[in-house]
């Protein structure tokens, strides 16, 4: 399988209730490396074109509220099939879903505040990496 990178979020609800370095191991014990970290407090503007593909959806405005409510965590993970692997090690969107020893499944309130984000596809990986760093920023 082909090394890849991907977006991870550790968004509001988990950075509030301090669960950033559980979450983090999560991934790390799945075999992918932190290569980019940084905790950043979004702007609603900032929020609401990151997840500008929901727009149309009935949760945009709630979805952009709660990203702007308090600091994430934004990282790019790196390691063999970092995308998917990411979105195993999260779980479900809806925590009441998400299998056991998942992220969402132990620290998730629910379908809105699920305490991470990762990419979906090799497209949205690259465009959401871009959002958030440089090149420069990238460390292997
Ligand atoms: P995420 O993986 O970041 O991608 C889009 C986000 O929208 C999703 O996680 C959830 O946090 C949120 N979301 C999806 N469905 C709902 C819903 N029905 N109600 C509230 N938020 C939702």
């Amino acid at each position: 399988m082909a090394i890849e990178r991907t977006l991870s979020i550790i968004k509001p609800d988990a950075t509030k209730r301090n669960l950033t370095g559980k979450i983090v191991a999560k991934f790390e014990d799945a075999g992918l490396r932190v290569v980019a970290s940084k905790r950043i407090h979004l702007t609603a503007a900032q929020a609401g074109e990151f997840y500008a593909e929901h727009q149309a959806r009935g949760f945009y405005g709630e979805l952009v509220a709660y990203m702007a409510s308090e600091p994430v965590v934004v990282q790019v993970l790196e390691g063999e099939g970092a995308i998917a692997k990411n979105r195993e090690v999260m779980g479900a969107t809806d925590p009441a879903e998400a299998a056991p020893g998942t992220i969402r499944k132990e620290f998730a309130l629910s379908k809105g505040e699920n305490s991470a984000h990762g990419s979906d596809s090799e497209a949205a990986a690259a465009r959401e990496i871009a959002f958030f760093f440089s090149g420069l920023e990238l460390v292997g």
